[in-house]
C-alpha cells in the first residue's frame, strides 16, 4: 500500500504514541500485508492468490506456482517458459562454491549446507546489497535456482560420490533428483516431489518467513534475508517436524505399539510431532491432499505397513485430542511421502526450504515494496534502580 493510500486509521496504527499491546508468540498480531496465500484455520482453506491449494497440487506445477506467487496471476505459455528458462539458467553453482562443498564436514547436516551455502551464493554477487524489488526477485530466482545444486552436492561429497551438475533441460525438482540420485527420475517420483514442493511453497506470516521479512526490513540483502529464514525453518516446531515423525515412525515400530506410545506421550504433555498448527484449528488442507496422495504412493512403493501406521497415529490423536483443535499438520504425510520416495530423513526440511524459497522471497519482495522496519517491544521484567556495585566489592 502506497503512503497515498493508506486509511488514516491505518496510520494512526502504525505510529509509536499508540500504547503496544503484549502478544506472547505474536500470536494475535497481524504484522504485514501480502496478496500471496489466503489461510482460513477455522475451514481449513489454503489458497494461492485466490487458488485452492488442492487444485494447484492437482493441475500446476512448482514453476508456475512460483510465477502465481510472485507476480499474483497465472503465466501465459509463453511467461511460463521464458519464466523456467530465467531459472534454468541459474542451475549451476559458480566453481568456487562447488569447491566449498568439498570442504564442508561430512558430519555435517543438508540444512547446515543450505544455510550456510545459501549465505555463500551472496558473495558471489557484487549486485548483493542492491535492494529494489527487482534486485531481489533477480536474487530470489538465484536462491531458487541453486538451492538443489547445493543440497545434492553436499550428499554426493557426504558419500563420497562425485559431483553432477545441474541438467538445464529438466525443471527444478527433476534436475534435483537427478543430481541426487544419479539417474534421470522416473514419472511417479518427479510428479510426487513437485506436488510437495507445490503445497510446501507458500504459508502465510509463519515464523521463517516472518523471519526474514524482519532481516530484510533493515534493508539488508536478500541472500541474508533467505538464509535467516533457513536457520529459522530447522527448529523441530516449524520445518524440523517432519523428521520428528519419521523419528516417531521408527520408535513406535508397529501397529499395535501406537496407541500405548501416543497416549503415554500425551500423558507426559509432550507435544506429538506433525500435529496442531498456530493457525489451523480444523484441518491443514495440505494434510488432507497429501493423505490421499501418500497413500496411492505407499500403495506403489510397497509401503503400506508404515502408511497404515500413520493413519493409526492419526486415529489415536484425532479420539484423544482432535476435539481440541490438534489435527495432523502438513508435516504428518509429508514424512510417509518422502520415505516412499526413497529420500532420506535429513533431506525432508531442506526440501521445505527449497520450496518455501519462493513463499520467502515472494513476502520480502512485498515488504520491499511498502517497507517498514519490523521491530516489536518486549515487556520487561526486571528490576529498577539498582545500584552499580564495582567489581571489587562484589
Ligand atoms: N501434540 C500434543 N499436544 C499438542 C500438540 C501436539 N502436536 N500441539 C499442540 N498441543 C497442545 C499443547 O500441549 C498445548 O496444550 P496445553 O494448553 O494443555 O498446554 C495446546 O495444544 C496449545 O499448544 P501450543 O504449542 O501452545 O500452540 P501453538 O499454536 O503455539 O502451537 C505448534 C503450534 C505447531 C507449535 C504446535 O502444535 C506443535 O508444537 N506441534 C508439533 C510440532 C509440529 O508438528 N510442527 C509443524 C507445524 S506445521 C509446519 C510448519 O508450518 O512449520
Amino acid at each position: 500500500m502506497s503512503d497515498q493510500t493508506k486509511s488514516p486509521a491505518l496510520e494512526a496504527e502504525t505510529t509509536s504514541r499508540i500504547a503496544p499491546s503484549f502478544d506472547k508468540g505474536l500470536v494475535h498480531t497481524i504484522a504485514a500485508e501480502s496478496a500471496m496465500s489466503f489461510i482460513d484455520g477455522e475451514r481449513g482453506v489454503l489458497e494461492y492468490v485466490g487458488i485452492s491449494i488442492d487444485e494447484l497440487a492437482r493441475g500446476s506445477t512448482f514453476e508456475e506456482c512460483v510465477f502465481l506467487l510472485w507476480n499474483k496471476r497465472l503465466p501465459t505459455a509463453s511467461e511460463l517458459e521464458i519464466f523456467q528458462e530465467r531459472i534454468r539458467d541459474e542451475y549451476d553453482l559458480p566453481d568456487p562454491m562447488w569447491e566449498m562443498i568439498r570442504h564442508i564436514p561430512k558430519y555435517a547436516t543438508p540444512m547446515s549446507a543450505l544455510r550456510t551455502l545459501g549465505s555463500a551464493l551472496g558473495m558471489f554477487d557484487p549486485e548483493a546489497d542492491f535492494s529494489s524489488p527487482e534486485h531481489a526477485e533477480r536474487k530470489a530466482i538465484h536462491l531458487l535456482a541453486r538451492a538443489p545444486a547445493i543440497v545434492a552436492g553436499f550428499d554426493r561429497h557426504r558419500k563420497g560420490l562425485p559431483f553432477l551438475r545441474p541438467d538445464p533441460r529438466m525443471s527444478i525438482v527433476r534436475s534435483f533428483l537427478y543430481m541426487l540420485k544419479g539417474e534421470k527420475p522416473g514419472k511417479l517420483t518427479s510428479h510426487a516431489l513437485d506436488v510437495v514442493f507445490i503445497l510446501h511453497a507458500e504459508h502465510g506470516l509463519n515464523a521463517s518467513t516472518f523471519a526474514s521479512m524482519v532481516t530484510i526490513s533493515t534493508l539488508s540483502d536478500m541472500y541474508s534475508a533467505l538464509a535467516t529464514a533457513i536457520g529459522t525453518l530447522k527448529g523441530p516446531l516449524h520445518g524440523g517436524a517432519n523428521m520428528g515423525v519419521l523419528k516417531m515412525l521408527q520408535d513406535i515400530g508397529s501397529i499395535d505399539r501406537v496407541e500405548p506410545y501416543i497416549l503415554d506421550k500425551l500423558q507426559r504433555k509432550e507435544k506429538v510431532m506433525g500435529f496442531g498448527h498456530r493457525v489451523y484449528k480444523a484441518h491443514d488442507p495440505r494434510a488432507t491432499y497429501l493423505r490421499e496422495f501418500a497413500h496411492d504412493l505407499a500403495e506403489e512403493t510397497g509401503n503400506m505397513d508404515l502408511y497404515e501406521l500413520t493413519v493409526k497415529i492419526e486415529e489415536v490423536m484425532e479420539r484423544e485430542v482432535g476435539h481440541r483443535g490438534i489435527h495432523p499438520n502438513v508435516d504428518f504425510y509429508s514424512a510417509i511421502t518422502f520415505i516412499s520416495l526413497g529420500i532420506e530423513v535429513d533431506f525432508f526440511t531442506p526440501i521445505f526450504a527449497m520450496s518455501r524459497i519462493a513463499g520467502w522471497a515472494g513476502h520480502c519482495i512485498e515488504q520491499l515494496s511498502d517497507n517498514k522496519l519490523m521491530r516489536p517491544r518486549a515487556r520487561y521484567t526486571g528490576p529498577h534502580n539498582v545500584p552499580y556495585v564495582p567489581l571489587d566489592q562484589r
